[in-house]
């Protein structure tokens, strides 16, 4: 997306959706989009598929402009883009295989060609005995697989979930995104996910982009963003509990690496290397975007007790790859 605006309404009472948006999605990516309520998410994926109004900007899919796009050109991006949503939108008067059917039924393919594809992405999403099922009596879960089934019969290389695990409570959640974990994986999908959940972030995305009121405050890799100390995504998805520590002064240390803490003997090399004592303030270990990421707090003091200095102990971690926060 390249300096894209969305608009809606008449002059005097315009409001403008997405101000300036640029952004890029990389393929075969996991792109989460967070924001509060009204930031533009919505607006945003919408330009995507050219379901949105764009006063100015473009939005190239594969290199295709799609604001400059004809009738005809659009209807055929649209069909290699998916679209999954928050309440499902399934019709529980057609059965779960006429509801994945559907968009083929549109496009006009034979009856036999419909039948078979539907009968794989239904197998991929696990429904296979639910086909002549109605919605009505699936769980939460099994509809947005429903969802997922009908997003892919049209065998697409973009998938756009908006909120497409809101509704669904934790476990199911977990099991929604591990299949988006496979089906990425299994048919090469680029995926924009739409979330207000921090922990859907850490769980399935590669890249983010946080939106505030229709602007990009920050995009770009999470791992780079949770090792920026200045990342305010970073910050929210690995919080810094320092500042409730009662320990905040002179020779108090923060620092955060990439890795798991128990391969990582810090503590007892510091101690001998610089003849000080330290002591652990707090710890924490979390997993994000498939990696470890660490980080502690210490103390660290002169065997009189008086703080010691830092600069060198901060320079040590520096060389071993810790990135120290403050000291
Ligand atoms: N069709 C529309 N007509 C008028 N205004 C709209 C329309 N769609 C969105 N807006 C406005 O654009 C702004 C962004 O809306 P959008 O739906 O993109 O936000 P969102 O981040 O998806 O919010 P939520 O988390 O509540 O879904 C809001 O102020 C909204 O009222
Ligand atoms: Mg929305």
């Amino acid at each position: 997306m390249e300096g894209v605006t969305a608009r809606f309404g008449r002059a005097p009472r315009t409001v403008t959706a997405l101000d300036d948006v640029s952004l890029t999605v990389a393929s075969d990516q996991i792109h989460a989009i967070i924001g509060r309520s009204g930031a533009g998410k919505s607006t945003l994926v919408r330009t995507i598929n050219g379901l949105a109004p764009v006063s100015s900007g473009r939005v190239l899919v594969d290199g295709e402009d799609i604001t400059a796009a004809s009738a005809a050109q659009l209807r055929a991006t649209r069909r290699r883009i998916g679209m999954v949503f928050q309440h499902f939108n399934l019709y529980d008067r057609r059965t779960v295989a006429a509801n994945v059917a559907f968009p083929l039924e549109l496009q006009g393919l034979s009856r036999a060609q419909a039948r078979s594809r539907t009968d794989r992405v239904l197998e991929l999403v696990g429904l296979s005995d639910r086909a002549g099922h109605s919605p009505a009596q699936l769980s939460g879960g099994q509809k947005q697989r429903v969802g997922i089934a009908r997003a892919l019969v049209s065998e697409p290389n973009i998938l756009l979930c908006d909120e497409a695990t809101s509704a669904l409570d934790s476990e199911t959640t977990e099991q929604i995104l591990a299949l988006l974990e496979d089906v990425r994986r299994e048919l090469g999908l680029t995926i924009v996910l739409i979330t207000h959940e921090l922990d859907v972030v850490k769980r399935i995305a590669d890249d983010a982009t946080l939106l505030e009121s229709g602007r990009v405050v920050e995009s770009g890799e999470v791992r780079s963003l949770v090792r920026d100390a200045d990342s305010r995504l970073g910050a929210a998805l690995f919080p810094h509990r320092v500042d409730a520590e009662p320990h905040n002064g002179p020779g108090s240390l923060t620092a955060t690496f990439e890795g798991n803490l128990s391969a990582r003997p810090y503590v007892s090399a510091l101690t001998r290397d610089f003849d000080v004592d330290v002591t652990v303030a707090s710890v924490s270990s979390e997993r994000i975007a498939g990696v470890w990421f660490s980080r502690f707090h210490l103390i660290i003091a002169r065997p009189d007790g008086s703080p010691a200095p830092l600069q060198p102990i901060s320079a040590w971690l520096t060389e071993r790859n810790v990135h120290v926060d403050r000291y």
